[in-house]
């Protein structure tokens, strides 16, 4: 099974970034916590981080044919993108949205997401064990598909 962990803007700061919202663990952390769990699984993982909104497009179109489901975590893309939207509803893939932190909990302009209702599911609020449950998530019901 191939899954493609997706994230966007300002994702390669964390760890200096507003640590009291994103805590102190960096991507590269949360990346090798995440290669380990699917290591476990036997899932075949591939990772990116874009800033930019267009390279987002592009990875999400990348999906077909190479990935069976993604986790996402957009970031500020998840509360912006009409672009976004419309590449997930173009390639249909499966995938399961994250955050670290809880966008429910956070300014009103971060309590909706563009991009919810196309996903499995979403798990927000956990910290860097968001991509843990997400992945355990997305693999479960790859898996019972
Ligand atoms: C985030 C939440 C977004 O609102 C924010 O723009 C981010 C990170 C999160 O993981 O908590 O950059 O997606």
């Amino acid at each position: 099974m191939r899954i493609s962990v997706l994230n966007g803007p300002n994702l390669n700061l964390l760890g200096q970034r507003e640590p009291e919202v994103y805590g102190r663990t960096t991507l590269a952390e949360i990346e090798a916590m995440v290669r380990e769990a699917a290591r476990g699984d036997g899932v075949e993982l591939a990772w990116f981080q874009t800033n930019h909104e267009g390279a987002m497009v592009d990875a999400v179109q990348g999906l077909r044919g190479t990935a069976d489901g993604a986790l996402i975590n957009a970031a500020a893309l998840t509360h912006s993108s009409l672009a976004l939207r419309d590449a997930l509803l173009a390639v249909r893939v499966p995938f399961v949205e994250l955050h670290l932190s809880n966008i429910f909990a956070r300014e009103p302009e971060r309590r909706h997401s563009k991009i919810a209702d196309l996903a499995l599911g979403v798990v927000t609020g956990f910290g860097p064990q968001s991509y843990l449950l997400a992945l355990q998530a997305l693999v479960g019901r790859l898996r019972a598909a």
